[in-house]
């Protein structure tokens, strides 16, 4: 499904490696009790790959991807990309939430230009700009306001204001997860165009088991407080997928059964 219909910038813009090692982070609730968020994490994400971390609410996915973002520190452990340390926030690392996060008093166009602004880079790369919008679908709107935009729309304006840095990692926390079923399943096509046209690292926060599985490469499954990974699995299914492929469904068996979310049900006669 091609939305937006324009070609995706062709420059290569290679994408990083992630090595997530030893990581721990802990909080204290209100009450002073400490809450561990993450136990001794491990993730090596190659160049490139598309990786979806799922899992329960309140698992410690957000805090994984602040960490690599380089928006908290961990406790013990380290976090790298291509082999350097994170120590903050970097364009390197895009960030799309789920709330699309916009400045409402500024136009769409202006929106997408805010990392090159602040980057004192805005007049060379002015181009580039219209081209993201154009990427996105967005032709038309540039110079809407937020409030003018659907759900849809605005998280699709704030995925060009993320691209529009070349970043080498994407870093999408629950993106689709206030839209409607079938934007969700258009703008999760619209994802995979760019990754596959750019080859941007993908790390892709989401609890929708089906969203997981019909977009990575791999699917991180974590376990609830304290969060660790539980199990990886590979998808290994071509795409474009099929999302009613029987492959697809086994693999979400397994993820499901993982997650205690279903209990294998024994006939009568086996008790
Ligand atoms: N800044 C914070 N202060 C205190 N506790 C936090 C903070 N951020 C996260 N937590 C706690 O850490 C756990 C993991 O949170 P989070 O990473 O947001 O989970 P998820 O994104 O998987 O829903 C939760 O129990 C949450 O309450
Ligand atoms: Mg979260």
């Amino acid at each position: 499904m091609v939305v937006g219909g324009a070609a995706v910038p062709q420059t290569a813009f290679p994408g990083g490696a992630i090595s997530v090692k030893g990581v721990h982070k802990h909080f204290l609730d209100p009450q002073g009790n400490t809450v561990v968020a993450l136990e001794n994490v491990n993730l090596e994400i190659q160049p490139g790959e598309f990786i979806c971390l799922l899992g329960p609410s309140g698992c410690g996915k957000s805090t994984l991807l602040r960490l690599i973002a380089g928006l908290d520190v961990s406790g013990q452990g380290e976090v790298r990309l291509d082999g350097e340390e994170i120590s903050g926030p970097h364009f390197s690392r895009g960030l799309v939430f789920q709330d699309p996060t916009l400045f409402p008093w500024l136009t769409i166009r202006k929106n997408v230009a805010v990392g090159l602004e602040a980057r004192g880079i805005l007049a060379a790369k002015q181009h580039e700009v219209d081209d993201y919008i154009r990427l996105v679908g967005l032709e038309g709107f540039e110079n809407s306001y937020p409030y003018q935009l659907s759900g849809g729309m605005a998280q699709r304006a704030s995925l060009a204001r993320a691209l529009v840095n070349h970043p080498k990692v994407l870093l999408l926390d629950e993106p689709l997860g206030a839209l409607d079923a079938f934007t969700r399943m258009q703008m999760q096509d619209e994802l995979l165009r760019i990754w596959e046209a750019r080859g941007t690292t993908m790390v892709f926060v989401t609890h929708d088991i089906d969203e997981a599985i019909y977009l990575a490469d791999r699917v991180v499954v974590m376990t609830p407080r304290p969060g660790k990974i539980a199990q990886i699995f590979e998808i290994g299914i071509a795409r474009p997928r099929n999302r009613s492929y029987a492959g697809l469904f086994e693999i979400r068996a397994r993820i499901l059964e993982l997650l205690h979310l279903v209990e294998r049900q024994k006939p009568e006669y086996y008790l």
